[in-house]
C-alpha cells in the first residue's frame, strides 16, 4: 500500500540533517525500492528562465534526457499543463521521449510552490498499464511535502 509510505516520505522532508537535493534523492530510492512497479524514479525542474525541465535527483538507470523543451515527451507536456499525465503503454503516445526500451508506462505529476507548477515528479514503469488514482495521489503527497522544503 503507498499510504504506508507517506510517513517514510515525511521523515525525510522533516529530516534536520540533510539538505533538500539529499532529500529528493531519498525519497527517489525509498520509491524505487519499495513499490515493484517504480523502476524508475526522479525529479525534473524548470532549468532558470529557460523554457526547458532539467534533472535533478533521481534513482534507476542513468538517462540521456538531462535537459527537456517544455511541450516535448510526457514531462515537458507536464510544464506546461500542469495536470498530472498518466499513460498506461508508452507506445500509443506521439510525443514520447523513450529513455529505455523496457519502460512501458509512465506517470508524471507537477510540483507547485506557491501555485507555480516549478517541476514534476517522472516514474517509469516495466510493467503495462500500473498506474492508478492511488498512485497519483500519493505522488501529489510526495509533491506537497518536497514543495516545503524548496
Ligand atoms: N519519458 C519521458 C522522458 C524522461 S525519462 O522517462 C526519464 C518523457 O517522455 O517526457
Amino acid at each position: 500500500m503507498l499510504s504506508t509510505l507517506r510517513p517514510q516520505v515525511s521523515a525525510i522532508t522533516n529530516s534536520p540533517k540533510k539538505s533538500a537535493t539529499e532529500k529528493m534523492q531519498a525519497i527517489c530510492e525509498l520509491l524505487k525500492e519499495n513499490v515493484p512497479y517504480y523502476d524508475w524514479v526522479g525529479f525534473y525542474f524548470r532549468n532558470g528562465d529557460k523554457e526547458e525541465l532539467k534533472l535533478g535527483p533521481y534513482a534507476g538507470a542513468p538517462t540521456d534526457h538531462t535537459i527537456i523543451p517544455f511541450g516535448k515527451g510526457i514531462c515537458g507536456q507536464v510544464a506546461v499543463s500542469n495536470q498530472n499525465f498518466v499513460v498506461p503503454d508508452v507506445k500509443a503516445q506521439d510525443n514520447y521521449i523513450a529513455c529505455s526500451i523496457t519502460v512501458k508506462a509512465e506517470i508524471v505529476v507537477p510540483l507547485f510552490l506557491n501555485g507555480v507548477n516549478i517541476g514534476q515528479i517522472d516514474i517509469d514503469s516495466n510493467t503495462p498499464d500500473p498506474f492508478s488514482e492511488e498512485d497519483e495521489h500519493f505522488l501529489e503527497y510526495v509533491n506537497q511535502e518536497v514543495s516545503k522544503i524548496l
